[in-house]
């Protein structure tokens, strides 16, 4: 399972990066703002500050909702990194774009999915990605992970090759659940990736060893 992480915090990003695990970053508009990145300028240098942190692959986020605005400016987003990963919305003018970009070799990201049937229809458009948001679906008394199963099922069946990438992880049995269903990425925050190193007995059990150690020595 690949391990993203969902910031556009450079510090956080670095942290990640330096515990080995990280296979690349998402970011999106809202997350950008968190930061303070705003102007499209800082927001394609940034993207580019990314990039030189983590080794993997780095989804940017299109504003434009209609068809050839969606085109420029993913290809200008393509064009700052061999890393990035254009992200484009499930909106009629993005399955249009991403089948687009799946024949012209940029890779892409679906993202704000909800449902299995988008999710059939960001694969058959070609996307290299498909994030449902599981989050955002059990704030509203609906299974996100029963969704990620639902695709799961349908990409086997078909043997389609977009990577199912679980987005708004909000915890680490959202991660731990994920991996059994067979998502083949998830992308959540630097507390949700290190909250699976916590274990109450490893914490004992390390004070313990190094007790031990320290009446023989
Ligand atoms: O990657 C999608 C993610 O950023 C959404 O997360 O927590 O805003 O639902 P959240």
């Amino acid at each position: 399972m690949k391990f993203f992480i969902d910031t556009a915090n450079l510090d956080e990003i670095r942290e990640a990066q330096e515990l080995g695990v990280l296979d690349g970053v998402t970011t999106n508009p809202s997350l950008m703002a968190k930061e303070g990145i705003t102007g499209r300028d800082k927001i394609l240098k940034h993207y580019v500050d990314i990039c030189e942190i983590v080794d993997g692959d780095v989804s940017a986020e299109v504003i434009a909702t209609d068809f050839d605005k969606i085109i420029k400016e993913g290809e200008q987003l393509a064009e700052l990194h061999d890393q990035i990963v254009v992200k484009v919305p499930m909106i009629e003018d993005g399955v249009k774009a991403l089948k687009y970009f799946s024949d012209n070799g940029i890779r892409t990201n679906c993202t704000l999915v909800f449902s299995a049937g988008q999710a059939l229809l960001a694969a058959k458009a070609g996307a290299t990605y498909v994030s449902p948001f599981i989050g955002r679906l059990d704030d509203i008394s609906t299974d996100g992970l029963n969704l990620i199963a639902e695709i799961r099922h349908i990409y086997d069946n078909y043997g389609y090759e977009t990577q199912i990438l679980a987005a708004s992880i909000r915890h680490t049995m959202h991660i731990i659940n994920c991996a059994k269903i067979g998502a083949d990425v998830m992308t959540g925050g630097l507390d949700s990736i290190k909250g699976l190193l916590k274990h109450p007995l490893t914490d004992s059990g390390l004070e313990k060893f190094l007790a031990d150690y320290k009446k023989g020595n």
